[in-house]
């Protein structure tokens, strides 16, 4: 796997982020319905992230009631806190608290796991998921939220206020790009169009809408297409997202494509 700045170098780097407090962004990956991929975006971007950029990576998985992280990562052997177990409180999380919670692998990607209690949600309560936000952003510089459509029914979260890119993952097929279509017209402020990011995910997989078909359907342009890749997918659950960075395949160029359009976006000093 070709390697990314260390660890131990992105350590020393931490420190000077956190004294100069943040500049945080906030990607929030969803799709409106289940199996599109939102998942599978969210772990390879900001895996790849991770590996190749100096800022401190964390990688929010907030689809309660769902073990599909824990398996990808390859972390269910491990007895590993989740979101659940620190739900009381929210308002008091520091650093201590944040080690104890925080999954750290090798390659720098910081991960926190939802609980598997579907009753242990209180992180979608009220303003608590604002707050957790604003305290992981004095922690983390780029925040990827792996987040479930039903998250977007709470009234309480702002979303203009808490999030810098939303990236929509959509199916080529004409229910999921027109589901897509008011979903997105309803959740984005049109004053901001280029914080709205649209991936056709399994673009070669039918029934697919013709690309002209898919300009007139989508107030949004298409940033990326991604291609359905039965290898790269048993890769992605047997070995996890960082290893399909080792191969050169279309679906791996678009994602890394992808990643550079979107880090790119988010404005950071080059302080490499
Ligand atoms: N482009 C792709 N190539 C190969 N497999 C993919 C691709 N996109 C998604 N998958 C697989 O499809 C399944 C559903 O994707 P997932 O990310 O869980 O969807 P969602 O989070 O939108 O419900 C997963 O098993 C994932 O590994
Ligand atoms: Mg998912």
């Amino acid at each position: 796997m070709s390697t990314g700045l260390s660890v131990l170098e992105k350590e020393n780097k931490k420190k000077s982020v956190f004294s100069k407090n943040n500049n945080s962004k906030v990607i929030l990956f969803s799709s409106v319905k289940g199996g599109n991929g939102a998942s599978f975006i969210s772990n390879c971007v900001s895996s790849y992230l991770a590996k190749t950029k100096i800022q401190n990576i964390l990688l929010l998985d907030l689809n309660i009631g769902k073990r599909d992280s824990r398996i990808i990562f390859d972390l269910e052997e491990k007895d590993l806190r989740d979101i659940g177990d620190i739900e009381d409180s929210i308002k008091e999380i520091d650093i201590s608290l944040l080690k104890r919670l925080v999954v750290n692998f090798d390659n720098s990607l910081n991960l926190i796991l939802p609980p598997l209690k579907p009753e242990k949600n209180k992180i979608c309560c009220g303003k608590n998921l604002s707050l957790l936000l604003g305290i992981l952003k004095h922690y983390y510089e780029i925040i990827c939220v792996d987040f479930p459509y039903y998250l977007f029914m709470k009234n309480d979260f702002d979303f203009t206020e808490n999030v810098d890119k939303f990236v929509f993952v959509s199916m080529p097929d004409l229910i999921s790009v027109s589901n897509l279509e008011i979903f997105s017209r309803h959740i984005c402020v049109d004053d901001i169009p280029n914080n709205i990011k649209i991936i056709i995910n399994k673009f070669n997989t039918r029934p697919a809408v013709s690309p002209a078909r898919l300009n007139s359907i989508l107030k949004y342009p298409v940033q990326a297409f991604i291609p359905y890749d039965r290898d790269i997918e048993f890769l992605y659950h047997s070995k996890g997202p960082f290893y399909i960075f080792n191969y050169n395949l279309r679906i791996v160029k678009n994602i890394i494509d992808f990643s550079e359009l979107l880090y790119e976006e988010l404005d950071f000093e080059k302080k490499q």
